[in-house]
């Protein structure tokens, strides 16, 4: 496999990081993850437009535009052969002598990566996931995608070990999202889900949200609590890599047996949003 590192496609056993790069000292850095379908990535404008506004926030000049990344992920594909596959993208404020303050001088670091992806076949996906719930430890920075992860990490972590998919965060009683994901309620026909106050803002959210607008399926941007979660007709979560999965058990406690209507509606309507983007979904049913 190929990766791209500083203006070079290299193999991926010879890509290798400076120890005083920020990324691995400060976590100064961001990312983006997102899915390659048909050999076209999905959603990469909105992808490297949200890493732009984070780089605003952050004063970091990465130096490579929209543009320039679109054709180094198109000759990642080439290169590598892989029409399904994940797309990694990390930039970090480059190699410095280690000292809290933005170094005056620094050429950021610049990594694009695929990786060949598995579908994850129809009926596995409505099946759905497990979860527990955990407190959010993280602070507030979360609508910024650094790769300040490890109270995400320890959250996964904590979910997988006790046997579930997904960590859902909960931050004064509230649900804010996933460890790596949003998560979204129903109830009544209604979607409900964290507004956008320091939590990730999802590109997969943003199309579940256009979906349910063409759809007409009401979409609010409420908080609501572990309890009414519990109660809920129906809970699933999205990611750009997991998509949309029905989430079936929270803490032990049974939500829906597999997917709900509204749920498959979204499911049905995103492979929809991938196929007249990428010209082909997988697995098509
Ligand atoms: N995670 N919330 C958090 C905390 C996330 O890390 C992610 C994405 C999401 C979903 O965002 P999107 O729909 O843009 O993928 C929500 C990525 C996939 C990751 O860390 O691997």
């Amino acid at each position: 496999m190929y990766v791209y590192l500083n203006g070079e496609y290299i193999r991926h056993e010879d890509a290798v990081i400076h120890v005083e790069d920020r990324g691995f000292n400060f976590a100064d850095s961001l990312y983006e993850v997102t899915r390659i379908y048909n050999g076209r990535p999905f959603g990469l404008k909105r992808h490297l437009r949200r890493m732009e506004r984070g780089a605003e926030r952050l004063q970091m000049d990465y130096g490579v535009s929209a543009e320039e990344f679109t054709e180094i992920t198109d000759e990642l594909i080439r290169m590598n052969e892989t029409p399904e596959a994940s797309l990694y993208i990390q930039v970090s404020r480059g190699v410095a002598p280690r000292d809290h303050p933005f170094p005056e001088e620094a050429e950021p670091t610049v990594l694009v990566m695929v990786k060949p992806h598995q579908p994850v076949p129809w009926d596995q996906r409505l099946e759905g996931k497990t979860a527990i719930t955990t407190p959010d430890l993280r602070y507030q920075l979360c609508g910024i995608k650094t790769t300040a992860l490890l109270p995400n990490v320890l959250a996964c972590q904590q979910a997988r070990s006790q046997g579930a998919f997904e960590a859902i965060l909960v931050r004064n009683g509230m649900v804010t999202e996933g460890s790596n994901t949003n998560i979204y309620i129903v109830d009544d026909g209604t979607i409900r889900t964290f507004p956008l106050v320091n939590i990730l803002p999802g590109i997969t959210r943003s199309y579940v949200q256009e979906i349910c607008q063409h759809a007409g399926i009401p979409f609010q941007e409420e908080a609501f609590s572990v309890q009414t979660m519990l109660q809920a007709d129906e809970v699933f979560l999205t990611g750009s890599v997991a998509e949309i999965f029905p989430v079936t058990k929270i803490d032990g406690q049974d939500i829906t047996e597999g997917s709900g209507p509204i749920t498959r509606q979204l499911i049905e309507r995103y492979a929809g949003a991938v196929k007249s983007r990428c010209g082909k979904y997988t697995p098509d049913r």
